[in-house]
């Protein structure tokens, strides 16, 4: 079947959940619009606004932007521009920062700045995209991810695949003042994870520790937020399977395209054996069996991505999966009722604490998706 026939065919399904979607956010839309939410604390949305520099505090404003790309309603737009606002004080403890502000201002100021040609909000991306920039080591030929997170750590070696997702910002910047050293950057980092992180069956390494002072040096791996080292993080998989899908979309490289479907492969082949609901970790013991709905989420957009680039079976196997897993996630884990803000359920952070739980992201992914499966074909990304 084609693109278009398994879009019809599910699009009683997909119609009824978008309307799902404008029906709770539209209210959440106003009642959480001066929150910077990331879970939900007996059916509430919590608020991030005294952690400002927290990595997820962009997918509240950015889902909003998704609202109103999907429906056109003032009452999104003045969330997101209120959620944009309040994160400028991030930019007041640069110190703080880390590799995600891709995160923070690409789908928030990047997404506005697109949208309505907003000087501010371009100004803001562009001081993003520098820090960004900022944070690459010319020796080793990586962006380091996170600061030390104790006094005396050492992490000036240290990627993570996650950052996958924050090149979009370096792309786009480049794209804007026209001029590629911002792309170089973002290159050199893929061919990095490339390397580095995905390994030759689709897995990845979540952390891989480089000689900050040597070119391509890898010294070792740690586990992050997986089971254990040498364990697959279904989160670092997702986030490698859109990232490269999105790092082919803007530099057009066949490499990161094949890296994408190898990750796809194996992340499908994992979900599958579960029904569609992707474990916590693809390498976790049996039990306790843990899940990650923001996996799913994530590598759905990723597949829908993929799909738009494959053709016959291969683009099957790869919009079928995506709609397999919103659609497994949307009938066990979501939660459409007036009592609990947040919609997609079952997230978890790390194998180690906090599993099964609501979290920002994974609305703002779910959403994203099935917008894409709504046929808009904006890329917040
Ligand atoms: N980027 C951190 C996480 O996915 O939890």
């Amino acid at each position: 079947m084609g693109y278009k026939s398994i879009i019809d065919k599910n699009r009683e399904w997909i119609d009824e959940v978008w309307n799902k979607l404008d029906e709770k956010l539209s209210r959440t839309a106003v009642k959480s619009r001066y929150k910077i939410p990331y879970t939900t604390v007996n059916g509430e949305h919590d608020d991030h606004k005294d952690t400002i520099n927290k990595w997820t505090n962009g997918f509240w404003g950015g889902l909003m932007w998704l609202m109103y790309i999907g429906t056109g309603k003032e009452c999104y737009k003045l969330t997101a521009e209120e959620s944009e606002c309040m994160l400028d004080k991030a930019f007041g403890k640069m110190a703080k920062l880390h590799h995600d502000v891709g995160f923070l201002w690409h789908i928030t100021s990047g997404v506005d700045y697109r949208l309505t040609g907003n000087e501010d909000s371009k100004n803001r991306t562009l001081i993003a995209a520098m820090c960004l920039a900022g944070r690459y080591n010319v020796e080793g030929n990586f962006i380091r991810a996170w600061n030390a997170m104790w006094q005396g750590e050492d992490t000036t070696g240290w990627t993570i695949i996650d950052t996958m997702m924050n090149l979009p910002l370096l792309y786009w910047a480049s794209g804007e003042l026209g001029d590629d050293r911002f792309k170089y950057i973002a290159v050199r980092h893929a061919d990095m994870a490339m390397r580095d992180h995905v390994r030759k069956d689709g897995s990845v390494n979540h952390i891989v520790v480089h000689d900050p002072t040597k070119p391509d040096t890898v010294l070792g791996t740690r586990a992050g937020q997986g089971y254990s080292e040498g364990s697959c993080w279904s989160r670092g998989d997702a986030w490698a399977l859109y990232g490269f899908a999105i790092s082919y979309i803007h530099t057009h490289e066949e490499r990161y395209l094949e890296t994408s479907k190898k990750v796809a492969d194996y992340f499908i082949a994992e979900t599958e054996k579960t029904g569609w609901l992707p474990r916590l970790d693809f390498r976790q013991p049996e039990t306790p069996v843990y899940y990650d709905s923001t996996a799913g989420a994530i590598a759905a957009c990723g597949l829908i991505e993929l799909a738009k680039f494959s053709e016959g079976k291969e683009q099957e196997k790869y919009l079928s999966a995506a709609i397999n897993i919103l659609q497994t996630m949307e009938k066990n884990w979501c939660d459409w009722s007036e009592t609990e803000d947040s919609i997609l359920q079952m997230g978890s952070l790390m194998y180690e604490r906090e599993q099964h739980m609501p979290i920002i992201y994974g609305d703002y992914f779910f959403a994203e998706a099935i917008l894409k499966l709504k046929g808009n074909e904006f890329l917040p990304w």
